[in-house]
């Protein structure tokens, strides 16, 4: 099945935050934003910027009526400055004006005047300081202190992952329209609807029963707006609180570009022991994660670093830390991947650095170690494998050896242009590694005329979401997909949600539509048997029609859905889903916090111009674990979309703050994310069959984050391309690796 937004897609006729009409009298939000990375407010000149054209009034701090803070896991964060600024592009005062052009014409004439205090913007150096957000956490398996001992070979080394811009296509954005009785209703761009209630219920200091929250659809999140979307909601809600007037707010690119935060930069240490046969013994790691100025998600990422460590290997003895460092950056936060990407970065590099000491290949270290079924994860779960039978499948199908050997007879042929070959396996764990936001809702409601309207607490942003739903409801009812419409995320019908994030919104969702849909057939197979003086378990709804003991019956679904509430038989149901069996218990970093893991293998071949440092990728060969996947075109889609965007994290994405914390990479001009010349030529995908039971909904596994991993795969290739040319070479593990950074190791002495 198509996604059902494809068709409205393409005509340009789905519905983003800009595409809503406006209200009458709607006024319009620009935030003035702190140019300097920390300091002590002396004094905000307001005066000139309020005597502008179509200004009519601008916030701060102390026109918050509750708390001033939207602080999540911790409340260390300010919507608006009030005394100190931790960052540059920290929301300081919130111009409204009666229109976009003036609300930004007005922002350039504020004046602050700032004491200035001491800037860090590097993790180690805020470790140094004991700037923490949290208390650092330490995941361990058997004892590495007695296992160096037994290793034949020992290495050690640092690496650093540069941070990562969302990109989406859409910027954050909201629009809040007041409502009777001073109840507000936002719409926004957000993951998080439930987060941008309770966000606006502790800044207003109202009851989030008046705070409704509605979304149609994002253009891309990426976890950009699983926490970061709440400051506009906010913002906008505390204006039209204020003014009684609807007021929206729609970022300019580089307005997003320097107030939000981006994938957590890591710099890490890794030790990485081995014996004769290349098993690894041993494995130390300790990750310097760049959180920002605030916590936002940065406990949560730090945690799932520490969870995906050792990526798809088995190492009996594992020590892992990890430090989250408070900088004077904009606030990290979710992306793709959440934390994963940057713990298996640091493993690969520890194998290839082995491998490259040791004279072989890193294929023969990875294959030795690949984690089997009965292992256990440093987090003492033990695993359901299928890292073999994705590698195995992948050296077979797309014949290892031959790709090797072209590699290398294309190496020995040409002078200035080298090809470089990697395999990256990956390992993703599914669920919220917080056990209590695995939980969602699910409403249904049949209408008279057999129609379908279905509303969940996932947000569709473009990863099919709405799509999946959609085929959950048709294939439980067993009727015709275009009786079925999915409605809009929104807090007054589906509460207390989790964002959607975690790879886990149809696995959560999809089995609260399930479970919703379930209990209204029993009902409507309980009217039919009663017709037909049969028992319940002898009707069967098969595409439409109502069957009795096996013979079709000359009732079709309507009929079947009038004559229930002629009997006043409910023909709607709210459920709820919460995935059995995990736990985490995080005083011992032990428990089953997945309700299982994603698997794969990517084969992926590079060639590089020695001469100008330029590179292409030329094939990614995947084999991929879906399960059994309900939606092949929507699962394709989303291991494209994120192997080329773990590409451009590991190769040319490059975000650079200078000294004094401020953005230079603001502007697409001098942010580069992958297009469609960078795009690998060729991108193949196996879909690993397998018959097991899972958790996952119809037994098809989440996708939306692991295949980003496999872009990895795209950083190592470049590296032994590189190697290809200049065999004496000593490459830092420092990611992305940008042309420059190539072309500098192409003739490093
Ligand atoms: N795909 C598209 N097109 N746009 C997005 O913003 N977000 C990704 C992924 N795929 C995203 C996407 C991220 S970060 C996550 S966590 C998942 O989708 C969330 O949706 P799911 O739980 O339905 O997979
Ligand atoms: N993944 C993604 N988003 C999250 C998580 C997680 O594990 N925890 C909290 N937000
Ligand atoms: Mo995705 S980073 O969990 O929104």
């Amino acid at each position: 099945m198509k996604n059902i937004d494809s068709y409205t897609h393409v005509r340009g006729e789905s519905v983003y935050l800009d595409d809503i009409p406006l209200v009458n009298g709607t006024l319009f939000a620009s935030v003035y934003d702190s140019p300097v990375a920390h300091g002590k407010i002396k004094s905000l000149h307001l005066d000139e910027a309020m005597k502008m054209p179509g200004v009519v009034r601008i916030f701060t701090a102390t026109d918050i009526p509750g708390e001033n803070q939207i602080g999540g896991i911790i409340a260390d964060e300010e919507l608006l400055a009030s005394t100190h600024v931790h960052f540059c592009g920290m929301p300081v005062a919130l111009v409204i004006a009666t229109s976009d052009e003036a609300a930004k014409a007005a922002v350039k004439k504020i004046k602050m005047e700032i004491e200035p205090l001491p800037i860090i913007t590097d993790p180690r150096e805020a470790k140094e300081k004991n700037e923490l957000i949290i208390p650092p956490r330490t995941f361990q398996l058997g004892d590495t202190t007695t296992a160096w001992s037994k290793c034949d070979h020992i290495f050690e080394g640092q690496t650093e992952t540069n941070g990562q811009e969302h990109l989406y296509i859409e910027t954050q954005g909201a629009y809040a329209v007041p409502q009777e009785n001073s109840a507000i209703r936002i719409y926004s761009s957000t993951q998080g609807p439930t987060q941008v209630q309770r966000s606006t219920a502790r800044v207003l200091n109202m009851p989030m029963n008046y705070i409704e929250v509605d979304t149609t659809r994002l253009g891309g999140g990426f976890g950009g707006k699983e926490d970061q979307a709440t400051t506009w909601g906010v913002l906008c809600a505390l204006a039209a609180y204020h003014l009684k007037k609807p007021v929206k707010y729609s970022l300019h690119r580089m307005e997003d570009m320097r107030m939000t935060g981006k994938r957590h930069p890591y710099s890490s240490d890794f030790k990485i022991g081995l014996d004769k046969e290349y098993n690894i013994l041993a494995y130390e790691a300790i990750f310097y994660q760049n959180a920002g100025a605030a916590a936002d998600l940065s406990p949560a990422v730090l945690e799932r670093t520490l969870f995906h460590c050792t990526n798809s290997y088995f190492i009996p003895n594992v020590k892992a830390t990890a430090y989250s460092c408070r900088t004077n950056l904009p606030p990290n936060t979710a992306f793709r991947g959440f934390g994963g990407p940057q713990g298996m970065f640091v493993i690969e590099a520890a194998i290839a650095k082995a491998a490259e000491k040791l004279n072989i290949s890193p294929i023969v270290i990875q294959q030795q170690n690949l984690l089997r079924t009965g292992d256990e994860f440093p987090y003492g779960q033990i695993a359901q494998s299928e890292a073999n039978e994705c590698w195995e499948k992948a050296v077979e199908l797309y014949d290892l050896n031959k790709l090797q050997q072209e590699v290398t007879d294309y190496n020995s042929k040409n002078k200035l242009s080298k090809r470089g070959l990697a395999l990256m396996p990956i390992c993703f764990g599914i669920s919220f590694t917080k056990t209590l936001m695995n939980q969602a809702r699910a409403l249904v409601h049949v209408y008279t005329d057999g129609s379908v309207g279905i509303s969940t607490a996932g947000v569709e942003m473009g990863q099919g979401l709405n799509t999946k739903i959609l085929q959950v409801a048709a294939a439980i009812f067993s009727i015709n997909p275009e009786r079925i419409k999915v409605n809009t995320t929104n807090t007054y019908r589906v509460a207390n949600t989790s964002p959607t994030a975690a790879s886990a919104s149809s696995d959560l969702n999809g089995k609260a539509t399930e479970i919703a849909c379930l209990a209204i057939l029993q009902r409507l197979k309980e009217v039919a048997a009663e017709e037909w003086k049969t028992e319940v378990g002898s009707v069967k709804i098969k595409e439409d029609w109502v069957f009795v003991n096996d013979k079709q019956t000359d009732w079709i679904w309507n009929k079947l859905v009038q004559t229930a509430f002629v009997k006043r038989v409910s023909l709607s149901e709210h459920a709820h889903y919460a995935p059995p069996g995990i736990w985490f218990d995080a005083t011992k970093e032990k428990g089953h916090p997945f309700t299982y893991h994603v698997y794969g293998t990517a084969i992926t071949t590079v060639t590089i111009d020695c001469l100008r440092g330029i590179y292409e990728v030329d094939s990614v060969k995947i084999v991929h674990d879906f399960g059994k996947s309900m939606n092949p075109i929507i699962d394709i889609g989303q291991c494209e979309g994120a192997l080329v965007q773990g590409i451009g994290w590991m190769t040319m994405e490059e975000i650079l703050y200078d000294k004094e914390g401020k953005l230079k990479s603001n502007a697409l001009s001098t942010y580069k994310v992958p297009d469609i010349y960078s795009v690998p030529k060729e991108i193949s995908i196996h879909f690993l069959e397998t018959e097991k039971d899972n958790l996952a909904i119809f037994r098809s596994k989440a996708v939306g984050e692991p295949p980003l991993m496999y872009g990895i795969g795209a950083y190592f290739a470049l590296h032994n391309a590189v190697k290809a040319f200049n065999p004496s070479a000593i490459i830092s593990f420092d990611a992305p690796m940008t042309p420059e950074k190539v072309l500098m190791s192409l003739y490093q002495q």
